[in-house]
């Protein structure tokens, strides 16, 4: 069954409901050509009703704005899935490992992506012990660990699997403070 997308339409002012007319014939045409449907709900947000109301954007148009559909991926990279979870989980442990040597509960991880133009941006930080120069300096050189159960290879090989997908692989590290990783991986050419 051809899959239906909730869309809000808030064309607004001025040019706007010229211009978002345009955009929604475009997604017709394109629903129409690649058998999606589309249920669209227009939404009076703008100049007009802020004089009428003295409302701009609402909690509750938020709330509501989050049940319709957004976009729900990130473009494509080129590397396999197995090996994009082996880089996420060497560095998603390596942070919660960096909580637990404060000998304190509490911090926190985040991990977050974000899309530029021909590049997804992905990055862990952590809230934990940071590392000195020294060994900031090190890590990455296979078996280089600082942990008395660590085999030292999860950073060698998140830069290798990283390097080989044609990304860049970055560390940041404060003693005390905690670290972030970024690595990059370039959007695959079909998907731009
Ligand atoms: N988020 C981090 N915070 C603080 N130190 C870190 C962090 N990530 C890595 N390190 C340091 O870098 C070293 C190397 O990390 P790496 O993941 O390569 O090996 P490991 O975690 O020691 O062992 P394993 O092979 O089990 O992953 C760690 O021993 C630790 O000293
Ligand atoms: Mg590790």
């Amino acid at each position: 069954m051809a899959k239906t997308y909730k869309i809000a339409v808030v064309p607004g002012d001025g040019t706007g409901p010229e211009v978002t007319a345009e955009a929604v014939k475009v997604l017709k045409t394109a629903a129409d050509k690649f058998k999606f449907k589309t249920d669209l709900t227009t939404f009076d947000f703008g100049g007009e009703r802020y004089k009428r109301t003295g409302e701009t954007l609402p909690d509750s148009a938020v709330e509501e704005f989050l049940r319709y559909d957004g976009p729900d991926t990130l473009p494509p990279v080129r590397i396999s899935s197995t090996e994009l979870t082996q880089v996420l989980i060497n560095l998603v442990t390596n942070a919660a490992q960096a909580l637990g040597e404060h000998g304190v509960s509490g911090g926190n991880v985040v991990v977050s992506a974000e899309t530029s133009f021909d590049q997804i941006s992905f990055a862990i930080s952590d809230t934990g012990v940071g590392m000195p120069r020294d060994v900031l300096e090190r890590i990455g050189t296979p078996f280089f660990t600082t942990k008395t159960k660590g085999t030292g290879l999860g950073i060698a090989q998140c830069q290798r699997l990283v390097g080989k997908a044609g990304g860049q692989f970055l560390v940041a590290s404060e003693p005390g403070k905690g670290t972030k990783v970024t690595f990059t991986l370039p959007v695959a050419p079909t998907a731009r």
